[in-house]
């Protein structure tokens, strides 16, 4: 039976990395023949938003529930507000499919060099809670354009959500061989979430994973620490706010946006999960054609792993690595001159050497 894959390119940069990621995927065809992937491509996106008013349609999510996972390009557009383009795309995906896991690797890659002076072997991974916490729509605003004026935004969080962001935080650490989860925090400060939050966290581990060490950091704290000794982090563990700061972070000490790939999970694999890049569609860049396509192609790589063919997600990031490590084709984002295009081709042509 066929895999089926559908694929949102997006907005901006989000269109052009993304036609890479599909080249990509037809030499993994090629590769491996008995590999039966039926590939669906949805314009969801900002220009769809400005001709239907919407930016997907009504039936959007029972349509991609038919699938085996989602392969996402980015979105943003000026023309837009931002907070229409995430509430009304990514966030109800997120959402609808349970994807409560945002996992983000943080490795370094050969020939990339951190920012760090001390950047070399970083290998850690963040596990971001996806599905609730500080990004919600819970809250309002009142007494606008009154001096009084005023907003309150609230968190949620729950036992539940906790517990399951920990938990799928544990397997990862078991399955890898890893000794600590680090949690992050600000409960000195935000008394009531971020307590709440400790105290599942660790009563969660104590449960389910009684070996595995636990630190508890301080969110201030811990991003000076990505920054002064990164090689320390084994598998951090995080809310949504803190977690989606931690991981640019964590992908600039790396060598930056273009090249971290993401993967909104649903462990229980009762709905689709979806692969992104972390970058959003850099209306900076977009339409020159000089956007690296190594964080969505990497994304693809995550994709096979999750869908039980990590031999192909190996296959994927080998070649990614060798054609850093050869260092003759770079995009501008990691100091070279190539295009979007010429850096797809050269990963495809590794993959066609191996
Ligand atoms: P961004 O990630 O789009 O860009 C930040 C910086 O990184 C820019 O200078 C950009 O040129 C660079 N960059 C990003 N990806 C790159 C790549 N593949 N190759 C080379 N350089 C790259 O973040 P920004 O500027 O904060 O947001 C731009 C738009 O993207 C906004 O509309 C925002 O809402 C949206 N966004 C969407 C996300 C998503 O689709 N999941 C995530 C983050 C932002
Ligand atoms: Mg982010």
């Amino acid at each position: 039976k066929a895999t089926r894959i559908a694929i949102i390119p997006g907005d901006g940069i989000g269109k052009e990395v993304m036609e890479e990621a599909i080249k990509v995927l037809g030499y993994i065809e090629e590769y491996d023949s008995t590999l039966q992937i039926e590939v669906k491509i949805f314009p969801w996106s900002s220009d769809y938003y400005l001709k239907h008013g919407q930016m997907m349609p009504d039936d959007a999510l029972e349509t991609l529930a038919q699938y085996n996972a989602i392969l996402f390009g980015a979105i943003g557009d000026a023309r837009v507000p931002d907070d229409v383009t995430v509430w009304e795309l990514i966030m109800p995906i997120r959402k609808q499919f349970q994807q409560y896991v945002n996992f983000r690797p943080i490795k370094s890659l050969p020939g990339i060099s951190s920012p760090l002076a001390n950047g070399g072997d970083i290998d850690f991974v963040i596990f971001r809670e996806n599905a609730e916490g500080e990004y919600s729509n819970s809250g309002g605003r009142i007494y606008n354009n009154q001096p009084q004026e005023m907003t309150i935004q609230n968190t949620v969080m729950t036992r539940i959500g906790i517990e399951k962001i920990v938990r799928a935080a544990c397997d990862y650490a078991h399955k890898n061989h890893k000794t600590k989860i680090t949690s992050s925090t600000k409960s000195n400060a935000i008394i009531h979430s971020m307590k709440f939050w400790d105290e599942h966290t660790k009563k969660t581990l104590a449960k389910t994973s009684p070996k595995l060490q636990l630190e508890s950091i301080y969110i201030d704290a811990l991003v000076a620490y990505f920054v002064e000794r990164p090689q320390d982090f084994e598998v951090v563990v995080a809310s949504n706010l803190f977690g989606d700061i931690l991981s640019d972070l964590g992908s600039a000490i790396v060598g930056g946006l273009g090249l971290s790939p993401s993967a909104n999970i649903n462990p229980e694999r009762e709905y689709p999960s979806m692969f992104e890049p972390v970058h959003g569609s850099a209306p900076d860049i977009a339409g020159k054609g000089i956007a690296n396509p190594i964080a969505q192609i990497w994304s693809l790589a995550l994709l096979f792993g999750h869908i039980g063919r990590p031999d192909v997600e190996e296959l994927i990031v080998t070649a990614i690595e060798k054609v850093l490590r050869e260092g003759i084709v770079k995009t501008a984002d990691i100091g070279g001159r190539a295009t979007t295009k010429e850096m797809g081709n050269a990963i495809c042509e590794a993959i066609v050497a191996m």
